[in-house]
């Protein structure tokens, strides 16, 4: 894992942001601006219960199954190890509920960490009668190696975060899995701040027993759209190209990343991508802002993850006209496309 030190540092992210020039906002930590695609997430979800009647049983799984594969490729696991919990502290405490320790053994958390990680441990120490160790600010700023120095065989847990959010100093992770699980400690995490913003975050390599994280953060959309399909990838791909051309719209081609990869001698699981659309439908985006040309024709990617689940991901057009700075006349044609791509993906990946 690289150290943010050789990271190349971070080019300027305020367009995904509602930030105007003339402000700096500097107090993340206190409380964030929500990027652009949340809170157009935000607002599709409220917008969904306006008309309640569209919502079906499988909408209750849908999303969230495609958040837990999503989360799950960000941090390197697989989607059945992810669970919603209302939050960082409800998480903890269920880490806590599972956890039992001797009052010779030591729970070590880092001085001023996020209270969410500091409280269940502080009752669990009251609760078994362990020892409850703070590190304290070390003089040169070095947390991670402070808390090393704090761990021996008598340490039962390490409750730390990844990314400290007083600072914003960086814990080597791997370094404290590393070092926990030579002394039989338990690692647990508090990824808010971090996981999904900052660093790669590789629970292999980690090997922490819990991670919690506050999602907002960690979830900022990308702009895609991924929902899981109860089809395998080959009947996905051929439900889709019918919904498309049911709908008037054209098929441009289909290209089959994985015979590509074959042909190469590569593997590659099912991946396979459909461009289609229609010109009524893309020119008056274009009339508006012809950059988003590039973007258009339409494209859905079939693909199969590791679990061999199969999943449909596509742009979301409110992204795309975010992306181009689309002006508000074709905000009607944008709602339309997005209500088309979202039907056709239901039809191409939901059980009758
Ligand atoms: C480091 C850290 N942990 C956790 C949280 C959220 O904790 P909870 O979900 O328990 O309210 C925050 C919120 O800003 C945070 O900054």
């Amino acid at each position: 894992m690289r150290r943010v030190s050789e990271m190349p540092p971070l080019s300027s992210q305020r367009h995904l942001f509602d930030i105007p020039d003339d402000v700096a906002f500097l107090n993340c930590a206190y409380m964030s601006p929500l990027p652009r695609a949340s809170v157009m997430a935000g607002e599709r979800g409220l917008r969904r219960k306006l008309h309640p009647w569209n919502i079906t049983p499988a909408d209750f799984f849908i999303a969230s199954e495609s958040v837990r594969g999503l989360f799950a490729q960000l941090i390197n696991a697989k989607s059945d190890d992810i669970a919603f919990a209302p939050a960082v502290s409800y998480g903890m405490a269920q880490a806590v509920a599972n956890i039992s320790l001797a009052r010779t053994q030591t729970i070590v958390t880092l001085a001023e960490q996020f209270p969410s990680n500091v409280y269940p441990w502080m009752e669990l120490a009251e609760r078994t009668g362990a020892q409850f160790v703070t590190v304290m600010r070390p003089g040169d700023d070095d947390w991670t190696a402070a808390l090393l120095a704090s761990i021996d065989r008598s340490t039962g847990v390490v409750a730390v975060p990844h990314c400290h959010w007083t600072d914003g100093a960086l814990i080597d992770l791997e370094a404290v899995g590393t070092t926990c699980r030579r002394v039989g400690a338990v690692l647990c995490v508090d990824g808010t701040q971090s996981v999904g913003a900052l660093l790669p975050f590789d629970v292999k390599r980690i090997d922490p027993a819990v991670v919690c994280l506050w999602g907002v953060q960690a979830m900022a959309a990308d702009g895609l759209t991924t929902v899981r399909s109860s089809y395998g990838p080959k009947e996905t791909m051929n439900r889709l190209e019918a919904e498309v051309k049911a709908k008037g719209m054209t098929v441009f081609a289909r290209v089959d990343h994985a015979a590509g990869a074959t042909e190469v001698g590569l593997s590659l699981r099912p991946t396979e991508l459909l461009i289609f659309g229609n010109a009524k439908g893309g020119t008056p985006l274009m009339q508006s802002a012809q950059t988003i040309g590039i973007d258009l024709p339409l494209k859905a990617l079939v693909w199969q993850d590791a679990a061999g689940d199969t999943w449909l991901s596509y742009n979301d057009p409110s992204w795309l006209a975010k992306r181009h700075g689309l002006g508000h006349e074709v905000e009607a044609a944008v709602s339309g496309m997005t209500a088309t791509l979202a039907a056709v993906a239901k039809a191409a990946t939901a059980s009758q």
